[in-house]
């Protein structure tokens, strides 16, 4: 005979589930993961960023929205929140892509986002950056340094050979943090993501490990 799902007992298999999936190797391994420097943290987003997230996303609207895709209306909902997490989660075991969150150290808190996206094995070892800043914390060299170190861990740990970004031409901002950075410009993408509404033209941006000024490849 079925027994009867009682309240105590849902609650005690919620918590048997919540254990399994903290205790799973794949999310032990996930909640590992960290690139760090003395003053910046990256690492894969969670559930109980959710507050953070959505307050600095909401006050940065006017400063993003020119340079990405237009926000859907379940943009900033907790469950679009959490159904973005558990996609991250998946790309990041299938190692197609990481998406990071960056959080400035002393006080720690949220600042921004980087994702090595499109990560492509086999004869083409590459990936496709993108990033934003939190419109309070532009233009004071966090991504900068966010970039160094994720230039590193996507040489030195995935192997990858290749790292392309690209921006649209009006973009200032991006095009010379990528130069700074020592990616070379490399030609132009007609139509190439829709952004803000249309499809919009983007500069192509690469660096090749072997002409990576931070060496040690
Ligand atoms: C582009 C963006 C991610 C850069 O991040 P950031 O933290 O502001 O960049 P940093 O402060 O690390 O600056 C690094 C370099 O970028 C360039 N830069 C930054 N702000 C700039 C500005 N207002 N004008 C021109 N160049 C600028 C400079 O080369 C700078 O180096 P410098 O300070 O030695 O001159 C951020 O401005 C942003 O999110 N912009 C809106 C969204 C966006 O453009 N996303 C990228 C789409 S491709």
């Amino acid at each position: 005979m079925a027994r009867k799902l009682t309240r105590p007992r849902l609650e005690a298999a919620g918590v048997a589930c919540v254990l399994a999936l903290l205790t799973s190797p794949r999310a032990r391994r996930r909640h590992r993961f960290a690139l760090q420097s003395a003053s910046h943290m990256l690492r894969l987003p969670r559930a109980s960023d959710y507050g953070a997230w959505h307050k600095l996303r909401t006050e940065s609207r006017d400063f993003l929205q020119p340079w990405e895709p237009v926000w859907s209306a379940e943009e900033m909902t907790r469950n679009s929140f959490r159904k973005r997490i558990e996609r991250v989660n998946l790309e990041f075991d299938a190692g197609s892509s990481i998406q990071l969150f960056i959080f400035q150290k002393d006080p720690e808190r949220l600042i921004g986002g980087i994702t090595i996206g499109l990560i492509r094995r086999g004869v083409a070892q590459m990936c496709m950056l993108g990033y934003w800043m939190g419109e309070q914390y532009a233009g004071k060299g966090h991504m900068f340094a966010a970039l160094q170190l994720v230039i590193r861990y996507i040489f030195d740990e995935l192997r990858l050979h290749r790292i392309e970004a690209a921006c649209i031409p009006t973009n200032m901002r991006s095009a010379s943090l990528l130069q700074k950075a020592g990616f070379r410009k490399e030609g132009y993408l007609h139509k190439y993501l829709r952004i803000n509404g249309q499809w919009q033209d983007h500069q192509l941006f690469a660096l090749i490990k072997e002409e990576d000024v931070r060496k040690g490849n």
